[in-house]
């Protein structure tokens, strides 16, 4: 039981990666606060976990939102999840800057205003964060500018707050998972993709290189577990071997 007795809040909780999530949180003892925007498929996470838990509406795209979410909290953190996020994407000349700043805010502004919110309650607890980043944290997409943008912030928030907040005891992490089988890992690819071998520059090695999103919930728990105690700033990447070459 790595999470007997603390307190997790999971953004995203909803959906793919944020349900296993929570699923492997609450088997393994963890107090948790489940947050997402669609509060019919939360619910449906909620009934699937073996305890009672808190569940919180919470828009990642607002920061009056995400601060909201952290004063439910009163005062008790010990892991922050950053696993909320979207994917907008295609052909860049068809692509709105309003969808350009929608992606940015739902990942990359949403991950900041959380851990800003957060950090004072994890410094008190000696906690840690994982963030969600992706393999688009690492290398540049076709079609993906907005998603790729927005990672890469993930990734500079995770380093950077790494960092600032080492002294104080707060360890802040990223996972970067490839392509994971949940709703957003099975989105058809846009009108105007047209040349595939651009998105896929960098497939995955292994024969069987989609993820199931428990392989990610296994990452982002070993980040957040006593085992990684060493580890801060570290984008631990679960890709099937997609960014060996
Ligand atoms: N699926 C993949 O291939 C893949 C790969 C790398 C990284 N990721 C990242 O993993 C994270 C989880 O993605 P997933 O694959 O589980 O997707 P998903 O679409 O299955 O789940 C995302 C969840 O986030 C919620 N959400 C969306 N917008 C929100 C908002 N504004 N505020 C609060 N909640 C919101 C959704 O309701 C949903 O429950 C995302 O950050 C995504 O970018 C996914």
């Amino acid at each position: 039981m790595r999470f007997d007795g603390k307190r997790a809040l999971i953004t995203g909780a909803g959906g793919g990666i944020g349900r296993a999530t929570a699923m492997l949180f609450a088997a393994e003892g963890a107090d948790l606060v489940l947050a997402d925007i669609n509060a019919s498929a939360l619910a449906e996470t909620a009934a699937l976990l073996p305890r009672p838990v808190t569940t919180c509406h919470h828009d990642a795209g607002s920061i009056p939102s995400c601060e909201a979410l952290v004063a439910a909290l009163d005062g008790r953190l010990d892991i922050l999840l950053n696993i909320a996020g979207i994917l907008k994407w295609g052909p860049t000349a068809d692509f709105s800057a309003k969808d350009f700043a929608a992606v940015m805010a739902v990942n990359a502004t949403g991950t900041y205003a959380l851990c800003r919110a957060a950090l004072p309650l994890l410094v008190a607890s000696r906690g840690c964060i994982v963030n969600t980043a992706s393999t688009a944290a690492l290398q540049g997409i076709a079609y993906t500018v907005a998603y790729a943008a927005s990672k890469h912030a993930v990734a500079a928030i995770t380093k950077s707050l790494a960092i600032e907040y080492a002294a104080a005891g707060v360890r802040i992490n990223a996972v970067c998972p490839g392509h994971v089988d949940t709703g957003m890992g099975r989105q058809a690819p846009p009108a105007g993709v047209t040349d595939w071998s651009l998105v896929m520059r960098n497939a995955p090695k292994l024969p069987d290189g989609t993820l199931p999103p428990a392989d990610v919930a296994d990452a982002i728990a070993y980040l957040a577990s006593p085992a990684a105690a060493r580890m801060t700033g570290s984008l631990l990447v679960i890709d099937g071997g997609q960014l060996a070459g």
